[in-house]
This record gives structure tokens, sequence and C-alpha cells, in this order.
């Protein structure tokens, strides 16, 4: 595995982050490449390409399963990134991080099993108008199935939580409040602590959607005093198709499988069969192997960063954004969270989201535009959808500068 070229404590440029992620030194479009896309998917380091192929090259072989030289190295492999994924959120023990494909399957994961397992009619999950799909969808086919009732938390117009409302809805009715830690559509740094508080004190478990926050800052579960931490592979430098499940010991060893099949059982007869334990329960069939050990390279290729000044580094790519965008003649931010991670939302008055979107690819500058599966937001904030530029740690202040040259080009043709 290649060291990052940077890795010298204290100190982080994000000019020689660049230079670990090969895709970034294409032209698109005739212009160098500004990827401003990361809160979708985030751009992979060497070192995780060459870790995926140099498992492929060299030991690819189904885990837990053969007796031979290759599987034991695979496995050996898999489980070495269980423990990676462990260490880098504070799990207590590895056999809590569960492999998933991804943030979606591992919401689904708690909602078809905890879920079913645990909730009855008249119960109650809350979720914010913040949330993905992701964190709401799953719930509503799980509250059809029990007689359990799916409540949104309000928020406020700034795109914030409003904690006044979630205590006026937290009474014994509710079993679960789910929330993401930041939300992908606005930014907005949710304060999960203290919803953890208030949602523990009137005995309700937490279930925190970490996918857009565990790549600016180190995530510790046992800090956060949650009960469920999920988070995907592909928006920390990693590969698509891997996530992570983490959950309390006693609720996972409590939870019944969600997926029968291979790898999840101890033993099968047609009179019963008892199932493995943790962490295999949750998962039935070959898993993503190349997967897990690419995830562990990203997490080894953050380790080598200075986080603390990666994440100042984002905060300062934000606030020139914010400087820059009072500018603009036209241009409303969508959401004006206090605590923001390093995401811009807005629209220009007389353009369509997606015709802007257009434009700016047109200059090589890579953004997201739509609703960002999270209708419910757009709906409460009276937007169809919006423009969203994402930042990462190999973002620079030039990346900053040419977005806004292409919004101002692009005023200039919409006239
Ligand atoms: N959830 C991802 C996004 O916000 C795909 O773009």
């Amino acid at each position: 595995m290649t060291a990052p070229q940077q890795a010298v404590a204290g100190v982080f440029d994000a000019e020689l982050v660049r230079l670990d992620f090969p895709i970034l030194a294409q032209q698109v479009n005739g212009h160098p490449l500004v990827y401003l896309d990361n809160a979708a998917t985030t751009q992979k380091p060497e070192c995780v390409i060459e870790a995926i192929v140099d498992y492929y090259r060299h030991d690819n072989a189904n885990v837990h399963r053969g007796v031979h030289t290759l599987s034991d190295r695979a496995t050996l492999a898999f489980e070495a990134a269980r423990e990676c994924v462990a260490t880098f959120i504070n799990s207590p023990d590895p056999r809590q991080v569960i492999w998933t494909s991804g943030t979606t399957e591992a919401i689904n994961l708690v909602a078809n099993s905890w879920g079913r397992s645990s909730l009855h009619p008249g119960d109650r999950v809350l979720v914010s108008w913040l949330e993905h799909h992701s964190n709401i969808v799953p719930w509503q086919l799980v509250a059809a199935a029990t007689g359990a009732e799916v409540v949104p938390i309000p928020v406020t117009d700034a795109g914030e939580i409003d904690l006044d409302a979630l205590d006026s809805l937290l009474d014994d009715r509710v079993k679960l409040v789910a929330v993401n830690h930041v939300s992908n559509a606005l930014g907005t740094v949710n304060p999960v602590n203290e919803i953890t508080r208030r949602a523990r004190e009137a005995g309700a478990l937490v279930l925190v959607d970490g996918a857009q926050s565990v790549a600016h800052w180190p995530v510790d579960v046992q800090a956060l005093d949650c009960d469920f931490f999920i988070f995907s592979g592909h928006k920390l430098f990693g590969p698509t198709g891997i996530g992570v499940l983490w959950g309390r010991e006693a609720l996972l060893e409590a939870m019944p499988p969600f997926l029968g099949g291979g790898e999840m059982i101890e033993t099968v007869s047609f009179t019963g069969t008892t199932f493995a334990g943790l962490p295999f329960k949750f998962e039935a069939g070959t898993p993503n192997i190349a997967g897990a050990i690419g995830l562990a390279a990203a997490i080894d290729y953050l380790g080598g960063l200075d986080r603390a000044a990666a994440a100042e580094h984002e905060t300062a790519l934000l606030r020139r954004t914010l400087e820059l965008a009072d500018e603009v003649p036209g241009l409303r931010r969508i959401g004006t969270p206090t605590h923001a991670a390093g995401i811009f939302s807005f629209l220009l008055e007389g353009t369509h989201p997606s015709d802007l979107g257009m434009l700016l690819d047109q200059q090589g500058i890579a953004v997201r535009t739509g609703h960002h599966c999270a209708q419910p937001l757009m709906d409460r904030l009276g937007v169809p959808g919006t423009v969203r530029a994402s930042y990462s740690i190999y973002n620079t202040q030039e990346d900053v500068q040419r977005l806004f040259e292409g919004i101002h080009k692009a005023r200039s043709l919409f006239g």
C-alpha cells in the first residue's frame, strides 16, 4: 500500500493530497476537472485502487470457508478490515461491525430485523425532515407491516432540527429516533449527542446515519452514545458496494437475522436451523471481500492525514464559498445552518438547477442538482431542488474560484 504522499504530522496540504487521487488529474470537457460532488461519492486514492487490484491479483478466494492458503489469506485480510473499521469508529468490539452493501442496506437491515421484531401498532419511529429517502422509506415499509407510525421531526427554515419540537414529540410511544449526522442536501451538522440524550431520557433508541459525516471528522460511536451508527465506504474514499452497520452488542444479539443463507447459520436442518453469532448472523452469502479490503485501505490512508487540519481546510473552503456567494446577484443559499459540513446548496434566480449543472459540467465542474433524495426536505423549504457543491479533502481554493467563475459565466449566458 502506498503511504499518503503528504503524511507529515501536523501538516495538511490539499495540493499534495490531490496527487494521491489519479482521477483528479484529468481534463473534462476541455478543462481541468473540478470535482464538487463528494457528497454523492468521493474519489479513490491510488492506495485504495492498488489494495483492490492486489487482492484480486494475489489473494482472491472465498472467506471463512476454504482450508487452502488463498482462502486463509482472504479471510485474514477481510477480518483485519473489520478490525480496522472497529478502531476507526472506536467500537468496543469488532463483532459489532456488520458489513453491508452500504448505508441503504444497513438501515434496511435495522428496519427489517429490529423494526419488525420490536415495533407494534401505535409505536412511533421519529425521523427528521432532513433525512435522505433511505432513512425514511425503510421505516415506512416496516410501519406498514407492523402498524407502527413514522412521524417527522420538524426542521427550521435554516434547515436545522427543531429540538423543542423533538421534545414535544418524545413520549413513550417513540421507540426509535433515526437522524442523519450531516444532511446530504444542506450540510447541516445535527447535534446528535443532544438528540441521543433527549431520546434516551424518553426511553427511545437512536440510529445515526453517518454517511455524510465520517469523511469529514473522526467519529467515536461510544462518545456519540447512539445505538446504531451507519455509513458507506464509497463516501469515505473507499469502493462502492461496501458499508457498515455498527450496533450495540446487546441489541444486535437480540435481533433476528435479516437475510438467510450461507455463512449466517450454525446448523441447518428441516427440523430447525440455528444461527451463527455476531457478526456473521447478519452476513448471509459471499460478502464484498475486495470492498472491505479497499475500505480498510481508505481508512489507513485517512489515518496518515492530519484530520483536524483537513476539517479546518474544508471549513475554509465553505467560508470562502459563502463570501463569494454574497457577491452573486440572484444567488440564494438553501439552508443556512449554523454548523455545516462542506456542502453548499443554492439556487440561481431565473435558472433551472439542472441547466446550471450542465453549464458547469461544460466547464469541467461536477456538481449535483435535483432533490438529492430528500424530497420531503425540498417540499418543506419550498424549492423543487437545488444545485449542490460538496467539498472534500482534495478540493482547493482554486476549485472554489472556478465554481464561481462558472456561475458568473452561466449568469451571463442566461441573461
Ligand atoms: N446520497 C448521495 C447524495 O447525496 C447519493 O448525493
